[in-house]
């Protein structure tokens, strides 16, 4: 009898087991072109390590075009996400942009290596795949906006200028005065904050985290994040338009939104407050936009970047949520123009 207990539980402990390890373990990512996978629609380079990456040209010609600039989509968008593309300037000024979809996003290849490097090292060999030229812009929005931190740091001899538009910021980078960052962390939604911990604590368990039934999970990656009332004017003008989900994540959620939050959230290699100005020469410049009611970039330590990292040219946005660019044509106009006009 006793002995039968002990089978019955050990086979219970072991069913247990099996289960958690199968929802801890992510899916194996449903390869582009791979069979049974999603096909390939559109142009894509090989990179370094032989992944391929989207990507999708817009504006003038690049022959012709006097102005080169790459665009880095936020968490859950793709490649499509190119509205800098509708400018007017883009004709006037003559410029060419490429987005791509990021690693593990649309039709780009996962990189289970991701770091902030090989994302910088990315976009540099997708500048050199479609002939560039030495140097180019790039404009990156929110989590887009934080790998432009990171080809500041890795690449910044290639660029001839940058913005970021409402670039998340990780609360574990160092140089943030503990009390600013804290006060900042607990003002996000509870489920968040665990989100979060996750992401940065245990990044083991983010696929499980996001994906269990039990807590609530991230409101952003559950797509209802805390969009403050000017970007609710926006989201009604844009509804048929919105980014394409289902495209974004078509491969898998593990490769492109965990790994997201795993990379954004985890311990970077460097400090962006660490970061020295890459353009002494003043040949080109560093631009941060922030919306003064963004509800998912805490302005408070936006502007604490700024105040310590003063050959950046920040612009704080009266009366603007997160997505801010995606309302009109004015706010891309004015940030290209003073990106690639400026003072000069
Ligand atoms: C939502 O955004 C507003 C505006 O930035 C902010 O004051 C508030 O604390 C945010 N709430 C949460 C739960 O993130």
């Amino acid at each position: 009898m006793s002995a039968m207990f002990w089978k019955a539980i050990a086979v219970l402990l072991i069913a247990i087991l099996a289960w958690s390890y199968q929802a801890l373990c992510p899916p194996t990512p449903r390869l582009c072109g791979s069979t049974g996978g999603p096909s390939v629609e559109g142009p894509r380079i090989r990179l370094r390590d032989g992944r391929h990456l989207a990507y999708m040209e817009h504006g003038v010609s690049k022959v012709t075009a006097n102005y080169k600039i790459i665009l880095v989509h936020g968490f859950g968008s793709n490649k499509n996400e190119a509205h800098f593309a509708r400018s007017a300037l883009v004709e006037k000024l003559g410029i060419h942009l490429v987005s791509f979809d990021r690693p593990g996003y649309g039709e780009s290849d996962p990189d289970p290596k991701r770091t902030m490097e090989s994302i910088a090292l990315d976009i540099e060999e997708l500048g050199d795949k479609l002939e560039l030229g030495p140097k180019f812009y790039i404009i990156g929005t929110s989590m887009g906006g934080q790998v432009v931190w990171g080809c500041l740091k890795y690449i910044p001899h290639r660029l001839a200028g940058v913005a970021m538009i409402a670039p998340v910021v990780n609360f574990w980078w160092p140089g943030f005065p503990a009390k600013l960052a804290t006060e900042a962390y607990y003002e996000q939604f509870p489920q968040d904050q665990w989100a979060l911990r996750v992401a940065h604590y245990a990044p083991s368990l983010v696929y499980w985290w996001n994906t269990q039934k039990w807590f609530p999970p991230s409101s952003v990656a559950a797509g209802r994040p805390n969009f403050t009332a000017p970007d609710l004017q926006v989201l009604a003008k844009l509804s048929a338009s919105m980014v394409n989900r289902h495209y974004s994540t078509q491969q898998g959620l593990f490769e492109s939104l965990h790994r997201d939050m795993m990379i954004g959230f985890g311990s970077w290699g460097f400090d962006p407050m660490d970061l020295d100005n890459p353009f002494l020469d003043r040949e080109g410049s560093v631009h941060l936009w922030q919306g003064d009611n963004d509800g998912l970039v805490p302005v408070t330590l936006q502007r604490y970047i700024a105040k310590k990292l003063p050959w950046i040219q920040y612009h704080e946005m009266p009366n603007a949520g997160h997505l801010f660019p995606h309302g009109d044509t004015t706010a891309t106009d004015a940030i290209l123009n003073a990106l690639l006009v400026g003072d000069k």
